[in-house]
């Protein structure tokens, strides 16, 4: 990429909960000599953050609707990582910018509209300036999309076919929530209830194909909101697996259906084995479906606007060192083996661990000799291997083992 570039990484959004987290963790990780700034809407805002930092990096002031100052934001550096959302609301200018400019770009949606969009209106200019354009680089989607990516490469390494029957178990995880998700949640359900069209395309498990009619009729792969014994352990819903699994998905797709065409990909949470694990399963599947429901009410969304963070809020630094996650990617392939990947990682997934993953993907995007790939990708298909190699670094676990 460009080293005429005067910038290596912007972070955007650096005065906001997980913008202010990302920058920091640059400050400490990135190597020497990493041309770093930090992106918002307010210079002043902007300086808050740099001081309390300790850096000595530039600002670049942007807002979300100023088109010149975004295509200038996206000429000056070699990549962007956003943080900048809800996404819908004020993503798609950013992504434009950088998709014209060859800039690569690196964000933490977790919306499947959003990244629809992007696609639709995005994937060929980026494709022609050399960009990457690379969605949900946080919690969703990195430990699914890489998990997936790590046991079909080793099961293809051993001769042992490719991938069919494919499930990510949250084996564990703690931490807490921030205003801005809440509001890109409200974002999405206000959508969702209001626009029958996008209701259907959310519902779609190949929402995010590039190529939807090439996609293979493999019936229900199990999003749906149910419990069930599986394996000695209790399993219900994973609410991050509408849209992991379309992000899973589309990295098949994007990779010409390299982990097979017969893969079937479902996302679900462990309970354990204890005589509670099926009422805590139900419990939070009961409670998936009362803050969506909650949210899509006049009066109860009220109410719990009253309880849930606000924008700039997010979890306590105690609840973030605290945190951690492990996730488990199970996969049988077309010659019988069955093969197992564990990603885990200290800190609160969303938060602490999700700054990683963000300020991981920018630096490996900015600095590292990456396979060839433009477009708007995923982070297996955008950046695959040298960004597992960078989280294992950073202290992430991320191993395969054949069963
Ligand atoms: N994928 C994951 O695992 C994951 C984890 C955590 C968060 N997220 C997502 O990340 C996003 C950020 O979350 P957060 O908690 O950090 O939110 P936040 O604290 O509300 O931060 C939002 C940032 O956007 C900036 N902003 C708002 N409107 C803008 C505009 N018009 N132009 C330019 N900048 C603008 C804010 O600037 P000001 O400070 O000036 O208001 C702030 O810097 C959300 O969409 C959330 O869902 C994803």
């Amino acid at each position: 990429m460009p080293s005429s570039r005067t910038y290596d990484v912007v972070v955007h959004g650096a005065t906001g909960f997980v913008g202010r987290l990302t920058a920091a963790y640059l400050a400490k990780a990135a190597p020497a000599g990493t041309r770093i700034a930090l992106g918002g809407r307010s210079a002043q805002r902007l300086e808050g953050v740099r001081t309390e930092l300790g850096v000595d990096w530039p600002l670049v002031v942007a807002d979300s609707s100023d088109t010149a100052a975004l295509r200038a934001l996206a000429e000056s550096t070699t990549a962007v990582a956003t943080t900048v959302g809800p996404y819908a609301r004020y993503g798609l200018p950013l992504v434009e910018a950088c998709a014209a400019a060859g800039t690569h770009y690196a964000d933490l949606t977790g919306e499947v509209l959003f990244v629809r969009d992007s696609a639709d209106r995005f994937h060929d200019a980026a494709r022609a300036s050399g960009a990457r354009i690379v969605h949900a680089c946080g919690f969703d989607s990195i430990p699914s999309d890489l998990g997936v990516l790590l046991t079909a490469e080793r099961a293809r390494a051993d001769g042992a076919g490719e991938l069919t029957d494919t499930t990510l178990l949250l084996v564990s995880a703690r931490g807490g929530v921030s205003g801005g998700t809440i509001d890109s949640l409200r974002n999405q359900v206000d959508v969702i209830t209001s626009d029958r069209a996008q209701r259907k395309v959310v519902a779609d498990p190949y929402a995010l194909s590039p190529a939807r009619a090439a996609e293979p009729d493999l019936g229900e792969q199990g999003d749906a909101l149910g419990v069930r014994r599986e394996e000695g352990r209790w399993t219900g819903p994973f609410v991050m697996a509408p849209f992991n699994t379309r992000i899973v998905r589309r990295s098949n797709a994007l990779q010409d259906w390299a982990y097979g065409r017969s893969f079937r990909y479902r996302e679900v949470m462990g309970f354990g084995s204890t005589p509670v694990a099926p009422l805590l399963a139900a419990a939070t599947a009961g409670g998936v479906l009362a803050t969506g429901l909650g949210l899509a009410f006049r009066p109860t969304r009220l109410l719990l606007d009253k309880v849930l963070p606000a924008p700039g809020e997010g979890p306590s630094e105690k609840t973030r060192e605290k945190g951690h996650f492990t996730v488990q990617v199970t996969a049988s392939t077309t010659s019988g083996a069955r093969y197992r990947t564990t990603v885990s990682a200290k800190g609160d997934p969303g938060y602490a661990a999700t700054a990683v993953m963000l300020g991981e993907s920018a630096l490996s995007l900015a600095l590292d000799d990456l396979p060839a790939a433009a477009g708007v990708l995923t982070p297996a298909t955008a950046m695959g291997d040298p960004l597992a190699d960078r989280l294992r670094a950073a202290g992430f676990t991320l191993t395969t083992e054949r069963l």
